[in-house]
């Protein structure tokens, strides 16, 4: 399952981003916001905790930048959320970092580079190998 949130500054974006998810069939849950003025840590929290508790696998976390909301999911155990520009970078986050958040900025990258971001982001398997082990020490860092 695949879950998705944003504040107001990412709300037009992801309202893009539904529609292509829809129209592909790909199930999702919804987070907010609707539009409404939210404060994005509260949105990064309510998404990352459906990973965290196995509702879901991975997510979408869309604020004005993709930075503030990235931040915030980043400080939740078990989240390695990566704001991605563009496809390469929503490849290699996935195939060396075995990211479980795609982070977006609203106010920075447009429709069509973002469902190309969140198709190869649904799409890509991690890679494995030598990059088990640095993605087992950035899980390290979280109990020290
Ligand atoms: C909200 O205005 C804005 O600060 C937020 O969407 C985000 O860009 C923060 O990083």
């Amino acid at each position: 399952m695949l879950v998705i949130g944003c504040d107001h500054g990412g709300y037009a974006l992801k309202k893009e981003i539904l529609a292509h998810l829809d129209e592909k069939g790909v199930e999702y849950k919804d987070m907010g916001c609707d539009g409404e003025s939210v404060d994005y840590p509260l949105i990064a929290e309510k998404v990352c905790n459906e990973i965290v508790g196995k509702n879901a696998d991975k997510g979408i976390l869309i604020c004005g930048t993709g930075i503030g909301i990235s931040i915030a999911a980043n400080k939740i155990k078990g989240i390695r959320a990566a704001v991605c520009t563009d496809a390469y970078t929503a490849k290699y986050t996935r195939l060396h970092n075995d990211s479980n958040v795609l982070c977006m900025g609203g106010r920075v990258t447009g429709g069509g580079v973002a469902v190309e971001m969140v198709d190869i982001f649904l799409e890509t398997e991690f890679e494995g190998g030598r990059h088990e082990r640095r993605v087992a020490q950035i899980t390290a860092l979280e109990e020290k």
